[in-house]
This record gives C-alpha cells, sequence and structure tokens, in this order.
C-alpha cells in the first residue's frame, strides 16, 4: 500500500485521540514534546539513504528530549525502552504516522486469536503508540517452520500480512511468533 504525505485534518485530531488515550505511561510535558515532532515532520517522506536516515533519527532523539534510551528504529519510526516492560514508537515521517494508526486499528479491531500475534498495544496518540517489550526472538527453526502457517493465518482472517522480516518478529513465552511491527499490514475483509 502506498502512503500519501498527507496528514490535513489529523493537527485537529491531536485533542481528540488524547482524549481517548489512557496517558497513563506519559507525562503531559513528554506528550507535549513528541505533538511539537509530529508536527513538525508530518509531511516528510522516508530518507532513502542511510546517512540521511541516521541523521534524522538523531535529530528526533535531540528534538524529542526524553529520558529514555533508543531501543531501535526502523524506517518510519524510533523505538524507546520506557524501562518498565514497555516500549515508546514515535514516527520518524509520515509513514510512521500512518503506521501507528494502523497497528492500533489493527490491534483493537482483532479477534482474540488473532490478538495473539500481534505485540500487545497499550497506549497510543497522535504520530505515537505504546507497545509490550519483546526480548525473545524467534529461533531459524521457529522462523522456517511457524512464519508459513502464520502468514496463513492472518490471510485466512482477511489481513495480508506484509513485512514479516526477521526484525519485525519475536517471540512470546509460550513460543508464538509475535509480530510487533505490523504497520504494514493490510486489512483485505472485515
Ligand atoms: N515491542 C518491541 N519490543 C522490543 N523492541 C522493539 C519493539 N518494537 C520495535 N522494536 C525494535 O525497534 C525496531 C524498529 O521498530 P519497528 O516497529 O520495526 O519500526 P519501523 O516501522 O520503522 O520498521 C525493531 O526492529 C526492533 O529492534
Ligand atoms: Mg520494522
Amino acid at each position: 500500500m502506498e502512503v500519501i504525505c498527507d496528514n490535513q485534518g489529523e493537527v485537529n485530531d491531536i485533542t481528540k485521540k488524547q482524549f481517548y488515550s489512557l496517558n497513563t505511561y506519559l507525562s503531559e510535558q513528554e506528550i507535549t514534546s513528541i505533538n511539537s515532532w509530529i508536527l513538525k515532520i508530518k509531511n516528510e517522506n522516508v530518507h532513502k539513504k542511510i546517512q540521511q536516515r541516521n541523521k534524522h533519527v538523531n535529530r528526533a532523539i535531540k528534538t524529542l528530549g526524553l529520558k529514555y534510551n533508543k531501543i531501535g528504529n526502523g524506517k518510519t519510526r524510533i523505538v524507546f525502552d520506557l524501562e518498565n516492560g514497555y516500549v515508546l514508537k514515535v514516527a520518524l515521517n509520515c509513514h510512521g504516522i500512518w503506521g501507528n494508526e494502523n497497528e492500533y486499528k489493527l490491534f483493537f479491531n482483532s479477534p482474540s486469536h488473532i490478538q495473539k500475534h500481534l505485540c500487545p498495544v497499550k497506549d497510543f496518540g497522535y504520530g505515537w503508540i505504546i507497545m509490550k517489550k519483546m526480548t525473545q526472538k524467534p529461533s531459524k527453526k521457529d522462523y522456517s517452520e511457524k512464519l508459513s502457517i502464520l502468514i496463513k493465518k492472518f490471510k485466512e482472517n482477511g489481513i495480508e500480512a506484509k513485512d514479516m522480516r526477521k526484525n519485525n518478529l519475536a517471540l512470546s513465552e509460550n513460543g508464538e511468533i509475535i509480530v510487533i511491527d505490523y504497520a504494514m499490514f493490510d486489512v483485505t475483509s472485515d
């Protein structure tokens, strides 16, 4: 799916989403700082060159000024360790804003047998999302044996599971594959 950088109207949604958010994980000041970062990058695209991308990630860290350590980043989001069993994903560009929104919608609209394969969402707001921190990575064996079955299961439930790369997957305590980046998933039917 192609994402077009057009977040017109989303600014107006800030208040609405803030209202729905539980706001139990971030301080008001942290949310304000994230909001002002998101307003800066809401029309930006993915930086194609790795050096530019890294520079942009450093700009995000500096501008956000959060007390948390970066645990990772992809092309669209920077991820911080909240040190309480959760991670905070903040958009780096318009694709990240869209991806965070896609993830919370997908998580909260999925039945439990699908939800158990999606990294649990705890909170979200405009351009950010809080998820459970996953520490276990799937082994090569898990990856080859369970992945195609899982993709099929998503498909049977009207979800096209895209971008199922190793970096986007984790393993639950009971050995099931959990997707930690499902921003690119497409709902093909209801
Ligand atoms: N729930 C999580 N628990 C632990 N690490 C995570 C989690 N989510 C993301 N990460 C780390 O952050 C990286 C980037 O996150 P991801 O959601 O894949 O961003 P992007 O959408 O930009 O690819 C991941 O590859 C992983 O290393
Ligand atoms: Mg990713």
